[in-house]
């Protein structure tokens, strides 16, 4: 069939119409679908770094539960925290995390990321060592070791046990993950992971801290989101 203007005009308004009935539908039947189904319980959310609960003879075994504050730390002193913001779910699929706060000396690159203390000589920093960016294992915070890998000494490091890479939780980096993404971490120093150990930004509210929620992408790997 010859396409005449008018036969044109009448294909274009249908198709319109049809598109526009479409795009009123979404919504509609949106409302028809059951809200989606959660497990994590809003009412019970946090955003505050909580120490964790059961880590017995630790530094901070007295305080868990409790909010974690700067003046708790020594320089060079880890802790374990827990994590809860509301938006971990959907972003996630997980109602909480554990991190790793650490009170290290201050390098330049902390400054956007951690809250400093200690007259601007030290920082307070948290790594997500839920997840190793290699196979998913849990890195551990070390104060020094010697290395099974290549021998070498170190000194306050990121170790993870299942395939021994090490992270340098002084060096702040920007890096690409394996989707592509700008991701800031502590820079790999050798073992099998192919990128860094990603930081958790750091804020500070009525003298507690806790987690930025704004950086959530940089945690999405091993399943996480
Ligand atoms: S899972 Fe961490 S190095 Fe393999």
């Amino acid at each position: 069939m010859a396409i005449t203007r008018r036969t044109f005009l009448k294909g274009a308004l249908t198709l319109a119409g049809s598109s526009l009935g479409g795009a009123l539908a979404v919504p509609a039947l949106k409302t028809l679908l059951p809200p989606p189904i959660t497990r994590c319980d809003p009412e019970v959310a946090y955003d505050t770094l909580l120490y964790k609960r059961r880590e017995p003879g630790t530094w901070y075994e007295p305080l868990k539960g409790k909010v974690a504050r700067k003046e708790d730390f020594k320089l060079n002193q880890s802790a374990m925290v827990t994590w809860a913001p509301k938006e971990l779910e959907e972003e996630l699929g997980s109602c909480e995390v554990v991190l790793t706060l650490v009170k290290l000396p201050a390098e330049e690159a902390m400054a956007e990321w951690g809250i400093s203390d200690d007259g601007g000589n030290a920082v307070m920093m948290a790594y997500h060592t839920y997840k190793c960016p290699h196979l998913c294992c849990k890195p551990v915070f070390m104060d020094e070791g010697v290395s099974s890998l290549s021998g070498a000494a170190y000194e306050t490091m990121f170790l993870c046990p299942c395939h021994l890479s090490r992270f340098d939780p002084l060096s702040i980096i920007e890096e690409t993950d394996e989707l592509g993404r700008q991701v800031m971490v502590a820079e790999l120093v050798e073992g099998p992971a192919p990128y860094g150990l990603p930081i958790v930004p750091v804020a500070e509210r009525d003298g507690g801290l806790i987690g930025r929620t704004d950086k959530l992408e940089w945690l999405k790997y091993c399943g996480q989101g």
